[in-house]
């Protein structure tokens, strides 16, 4: 699997200009890497108007025989899924190659006999154990669409995602370790199915030994499920445009949408971004400390890492458990080479200090990655500093849901670095900046929105059920673009700075701050581990700012005046006068997803005055932060 690495800068260079000039080549040879049971009559075939977008039509591939049968003879007994339980105490499982091929065939078959066909919608509600990526591979494997609903969902999201989807068969477990919790998830299921009428069949893993109640003719036992299935199971032979998955994703608008992949372009960009931003080698050993719920677990700790034959690491615990050190000692465990988290955990932990870090040695990482949202400096710093002690390059990967894979980001050790900036896109990716009138705009350190003007294989085809919603959310903002929703900057160098959701951008006398960029100021003070901010409507100016901060200790309200004197000055200093928040309010934690994204839907109604309409706040990391917050709002 070596024609899609790039080793040098020249060479990305060179490949970044041939996927412009010949894209059609570009993807070619790099498909051809792959697998596939037949080739395709055409690469890619496409507009953005309708849209309509095929990728290497006329194709059959599985992508799990990409996965796992291709590998078994050079690799059969190198591990391909090492699992860290939550407990520290209890003993990590270890699956080779081939051993993952058997659980993944048996368990295809344990589907089939439950009455799971080809493009069948299957819903996963499980905790991180590796029954989840092995069920995520058994529906790959016999062409069933999978559906993962992380394992934090409320009853009600998770009956809308299987309504949505209508969803045959639900995978789920008893329960789920988190940290010192155990938290149920077959009762969740159970209250879930009182508002559903698709689903046939529950398969039930046992994570906890509970022995939950099971519906008779409806619930089967994972034990029961696979109890005398074969450990063969042949590949269903898919279209390249079949899809793979469903992953449901929020908006703007309160209904979430479910973002469809199909099999071939997944496959393809998934293992091309993997390989080239984590520079992979044979051998290394590769973390993405994501949950499965969520796409950066679909692509990079699945399907990835798998598909270019790596040892994949699956973690089922928190950053904090047992304590701060957890990461960094688990990553000395197993050697990890190449690791991948998110800048809130980064903060997350940064706050305990930096004892919990400095006694691991962290000598076999390469390469560290963040996700999801964009990395401040000064978690930038902590991280470059003490993870990778200086000497291992940290990548910021930009990415969405709905471009599948790794679009802008930093490139191993052979891109520069600059702190904030996500990078230059990967070849094969053609992102531009548009103004208000959607031109694009040609010029450096000018913001604008930031879309791309050409597919890439793992580009999202529609949205389930809904394709206009597809074309109105993504292509209908400016003719012939796919809008992600974000700002961006770029500098001389051609590198991107993400400034954050549009929509989620002050303006402010008529200058335009993203939120992420004043709380980048606002989180250089010393005093402050994070931050959110949001607009709120000012008679004068349109909108002020309202800046909801943490502090690394409680604000006494007779220093808080003084405290926020000294943040104004970092946004002074940071930024300019203009910036300045008009209100600033000490909290104890901000509303967060599991994901960690800060819900600034909430913070907004909250500078609002508007309490009455918060929505619904149990998805939330911890909702009673909501309250704490409503109480003392300014
Ligand atoms: C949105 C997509 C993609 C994996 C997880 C999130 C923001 C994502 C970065 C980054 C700045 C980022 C964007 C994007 N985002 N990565 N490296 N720097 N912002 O997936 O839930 O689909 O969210 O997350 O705003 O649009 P997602």
């Amino acid at each position: 699997m070596n024609k899609m690495q790039i080793k040098t800068l020249e060479e990305y260079r060179e490949k970044y200009a041939q996927s412009v000039s010949d894209p059609e080549g570009f993807w070619e040879d790099i498909a051809n890497e792959f697998q596939w049971m037949k080739k395709w009559d055409k690469v890619l075939e496409w507009n953005f108007t309708q849209p309509d977008i095929k990728w290497y039509q006329g194709a059959k591939l599985n992508i799990t025989e990409n996965m796992l049968d291709r590998h078994l003879e050079a690799r059969g007994n190198k591990p391909a899924l090492i699992w860290e339980p939550n407990d520290p105490g209890q003993q990590f499982v270890s699956y080779t190659y081939r051993e993952l091929y058997e659980q993944v065939c048996v368990f295809s078959n344990a589907l089939k006999k439950q009455g799971v066909e080809k493009g069948d919608r299957v819903c996963i509600y499980m905790p991180m154990v590796p029954e989840l990526a092995i069920a995520v591979m058994a529906c790959a494997r016999i062409g069933a669409i999978h559906s993962v609903v992380f394992a934090g969902f409320s009853a009600t999201s998770l009956a809308d995602r299987i309504n949505d989807a209508q969803a045959k068969l639900v995978i789920t477990a008893d329960g789920l370790n988190r940290g010192s919790k155990q938290i149920p998830l077959k009762r969740v299921v159970d209250e879930a199915l009182g508002n559903t009428l698709c689903v046939e069949k529950v398969i039930v893993f046992d994570c906890l030994g509970w022995q939950p109640h099971m519906k008779e003719g409806r619930d089967i036992s994972w034990s029961d499920a696979i109890a005398g299935q074969e450990k063969k199971c042949p590949p269903e032979p898919m279209d390249a445009e079949d899809p793979l998955f469903i992953l449901y994703t929020s908006g703007s608008t309160g209904k979430p949408k479910g973002v469809v992949h199909t099999c071939g372009g997944y496959m393809v960009y998934t293992a091309y971004s993997f390989q080239n931003v984590y520079q992979y080698e044979e051998n290394d050993v590769f973390w993405c400390t994501a949950d499965i719920g969520w796409i950066t677990g679909h692509s990079y700790i699945v399907y990835g890492p798998l598909l270019s034959g790596a040892t994949t690491v699956m973690f089922e615990g928190i950053p904090t458990y047992p304590d701060a050190g957890r990461f960094w000692q688990v990553i000395d465990k197993y050697g990890v080479n190449q690791f991948l988290t998110a800048p809130t955990a980064i903060r997350s932990l940064m706050a305990f200090g930096d004892d919990h870090v400095l006694s691991y040695s962290l000598d076999s990482l390469k390469v560290i990655g963040t996700v999801g949202e964009p990395i401040n400096e000064e978690a930038w710093k902590w991280y470059h500093t003490h993870v990778g002690k200086e000497r291992c390059p940290v990548v910021d990967n930009w990415w969405q849901t709905e471009t599948g894979g790794i679009m802008i980001s930093g490139i191993g050790n052979i891109s520069p670095q600059k702190p904030t900036f996500a990078g230059y896109p990967l070849p094969g990716i053609q992102p531009v900046l548009l103004n208000q009138e959607g031109i694009e705009i040609e010029g450096a350190n000018e913001e604008g929105y930031l879309c791309v003007k050409f597919p890439w294989p793992s580009i999202l085809r529609t949205t389930y059920g809904d394709h206009e919603r597809c074309r109105v959310t993504y292509f209908s903002h400016y003719d012939g673009y796919y809008f992600t929703g974000d700002g961006a900057k770029r500098d001389e160098d051609g590198m991107y700075r993400i400034i954050g959701r549009v929509d989620d951008v002050i303006n402010i006398s008529g200058h335009r701050f993203g939120t992420a960029e004043i709380e980048n100021a606002i989180n250089t003070n010393k005093l402050v581990i994070e931050s959110a901010v949001v607009g709120y409507p000012h008679p004068v100016k349109g909108q002020s700012i309202y800046a909801f901060v943490v502090c690394d200790r409680e604000i006494p309200s007779e220093s808080q005046d003084f405290a926020r004197g000294e943040i104004i000055e970092s946004v002074v200093a940071e930024i300019g006068k203009i910036a300045i928040p008009e209100k600033i309010q000490f909290v104890s934690g901000l509303p967060k997803t599991r994901s960690g994204k800060i819900m600034r839907r909430i913070l907004r109604k909250i500078a609002e005055g508007d309490m009455k309409s918060l929505g619904d706040t149990s998805t939330l990391l911890d909702p009673f932060v909501v309250d704490e917050i409503v109480e003392n709002a300014l």
